[in-house]
């Protein structure tokens, strides 16, 4: 049995812009934008809870308060679905965070970056390992979620741990990337972390996703941090400095992401997802049928 203590908070960086999803993100922030019928927040927070995470720390911009009345009881429309008798309708929005896990907001006053983000977090993560989740990176896994199988290797080597996959060697510039060494023990070691190479200056094509299981002298790295790649203060950056002093595995976690930062990975997490879904998939599967028919109906007669 592992002596180590169990990882129980998780850090929920929610204060970014979403200008990709302008305007629809206006006066909401990106992490509401629903897959399917549930926002993007609630299956990072979900995938939190099933790794045995007790205490979920949102760093919200000012503007957020639409991510805490989410997970905050909605008396007036519990009322009434309770009235109508609509259980299963209640159910859903009662049961999203079980009774004994803890919610913090804390507000990220400028936006400065992740590293940033990850530093208003400080004095309540407090001196213990912890989570990070982006809740844009969003990851369906065959068995259990992609932060329980990182939690075990945490359990396991009391190593910080970085979900990675491989990513296209033109797309360099959107990940952080790592350069690893095969470790005795079977994992892989990062020896370089950074932000946001050219091509031509990668240590490798696996990028970093927004799945972090760290130490917490990440903290004091953070604070020595300057403003890297795109003038922000980048938690890549502390990492690079924390890899110094610190085992930090890279972790190619089994399960598909998808990059619902980008319109493309949305729309593609909301046809897998529907398509999961057993109420939509044959209404869903129908449409699409139709409409791959209609495409190779006019790709055969020619038309553009
Ligand atoms: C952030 C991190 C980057 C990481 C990415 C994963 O970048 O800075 O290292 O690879 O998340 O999604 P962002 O997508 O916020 O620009």
């Amino acid at each position: 049995m592992s002596q180590r203590k169990p990882v129980r908070k998780a850090v929920f960086p929610v204060a970014g812009l979403g200008t990709r999803f302008l305007p629809a993100t206006k006066s909401i922030p990106k992490e509401m934008l629903p897959i399917v019928d549930k926002p993007l927040i609630q299956y990072a927070v979900e995938e939190a809870l099933e790794a045995g995470i007790d205490t979920l720390i949102f760093v919200t911009s000012r503007k957020k308060h639409a991510i805490s009345d989410h997970f905050d009881t909605a008396f007036e429309l519990e009322t009434r679905l309770a009235e109508a008798g609509k259980v299963d309708l209640l159910a859903r929005i009662t049961q999203i965070v079980p009774k004994n896990v803890s919610r913090v907001h804390v507000t990220q006053r400028e936006a400065l970056g992740l590293g940033h983000a990850i530093l208003c977090a400080e004095s309540i993560v407090d001196d213990e390992p912890f989570a990070i989740l982006l809740a844009d990176d969003m990851i369906r896994s065959p068995g259990r979620g992609a932060l329980a199988q990182m939690l075990d290797v945490h359990d396991q080597t009391g190593a910080s741990v970085i979900g990675v996959e491989e990513i296209p060697e033109k797309m360099t510039r959107s990940y952080g990337i790592v350069g690893v060494n095969h470790a005795e023990d079977g994992f892989q070691e990062i020896h370089t972390i950074v932000e946001k190479p050219a091509p031509q200056d990668a240590p490798s094509r696996l990028g970093v996703v927004g799945r972090y299981v760290l130490s917490p002298h990440v903290f004091s790295c953070l604070r020595d941090v300057q403003a890297g790649a795109g003038g922000e203060i980048q938690l890549t950056d502390g990492i690079a400095a924390m890899l110094k002093s610190h085992r930090v595995l890279a972790y190619p976690f089994a399960g598909v992401r998808y990059d619902c930062g980008s319109r493309q990975g949305f729309i593609k997490a909301t046809i897998d997802y529907a398509l999961d879904h057993h109420e939509l998939r044959d209404d869903i599967l129908e449409h699409m049928s139709g409409i791959l028919l209609q495409y190779s109906v006019e790709k055969e007669s020619g038309k553009p």
